[in-house]
């Protein structure tokens, strides 16, 4: 009989609660190895709180977390690294005054567990160094090698913010919003670089941009007020009546109203200008 290979990720009927309020009320989903899946949903929603209880830095109040067949809720976050989970943060979380290179070898050093031993630390330094300019390369930062991270623009911190997440060689990677506050062709190119740097592991992103969801994702989970409403391929998710009602409709009134903003904005200036 064959025996189907583990989901890389599964949450079970998973809560949190903070205080008196139920944010995640019954959060169930699987997700297939190499599989590329988008959440999205509200601001509020919950969906950095899920990443926060996946990766560890919160347990959930109840039900189960599973990463490629172990069980990991109430783990440490460390730990959960080690058994193959990586994450980036909705907010840069980089050694600032580090260089570009020194920020990739820590990230190595650090999925390597080098904190346990230092020999351990001495005989994987080459390897460490070797995987550090081979991710380099990968984001396209191998010419700002030794510029500190606090002197790279915003679109390379965040490239270096992806190249810290996958130099582990974790095989599930979670990113919370990876194209927040990048111009239309900056996040084209990101786009084409998240694919690059993930193939054949399997990816769980946060994101609002509408064009990257349906670029990127294989699949698209929709959460709404803490609870999952639709998971499936991107034609299905946009199709679903339920999603257009909860979350789509708003996202293209938002749009509309930013459009709106913008082109007041613009008036506005061209008035100043006169
Ligand atoms: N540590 C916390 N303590 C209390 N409330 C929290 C905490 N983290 C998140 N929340 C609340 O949970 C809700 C969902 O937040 P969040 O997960 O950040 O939503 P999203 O990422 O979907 O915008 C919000 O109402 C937020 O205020
Ligand atoms: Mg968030």
């Amino acid at each position: 009989m064959l025996t189907a290979a583990p989901l890389a990720l599964e949450l079970r009927n998973v809560h949190k609660r903070f205080g008196q309020t139920d944010i995640i009320r019954g959060t169930s989903l699987a997700v297939a190895s190499g599989e590329r899946v988008a959440l999205i949903g509200p601001n509020g929603a919950g969906k950095s709180t899920l990443f926060n209880l996946i990766s560890g830095r919160c347990a959930p109040s109840s039900g189960q977390i599973w990463l490629n067949g172990q069980r990991i809720d109430g783990k440490k976050p460390f730990d959960i690294h080690r058994l193959g989970l990586a994450r980036s943060f909705q907010i840069t979380h980089l050694f600032s005054g580090l260089s570009v290179l020194d920020n990739l070898r820590c990230a190595v050093l650090w999925s390597l567990g080098y904190r346990y031993s230092f020999w351990r630390f001495l005989a994987n330094l080459h390897d460490a160094n070797a995987r550090a300019r081979q991710v380099m390369e990968q984001i396209g930062l191998d010419t700002r090698q030794g510029v500190l991270a606090a002197h790279l623009t915003y679109a390379e911190q965040r490239a270096l913010e992806i190249g810290v997440s996958i130099a582990g060689n974790a095989p599930v990677i979670l990113l919370d919003e990876p194209t927040a506050g990048m111009g239309r062709s900056e996040t084209t190119r990101f786009v084409q670089l998240i694919k690059e740097v993930t193939a054949g592991r399997t990816l769980l992103m946060v994101e609002h941009d509408m064009g990257v969801v349906f670029g990127l994702a294989d699949k698209i989970a929709v959460l709404v007020y803490g609870q999952i409403i639709a998971f499936d391929t991107p034609d299905k998710v946009r199709a679903n009546p339920r999603v257009q009602e909860a979350y789509l409709g708003c996202a293209v009134a938002d749009a509309q109203a930013q459009t709106q903003v913008q082109a007041q904005t613009q008036v506005q200036a061209q008035d100043k200008d006169y």
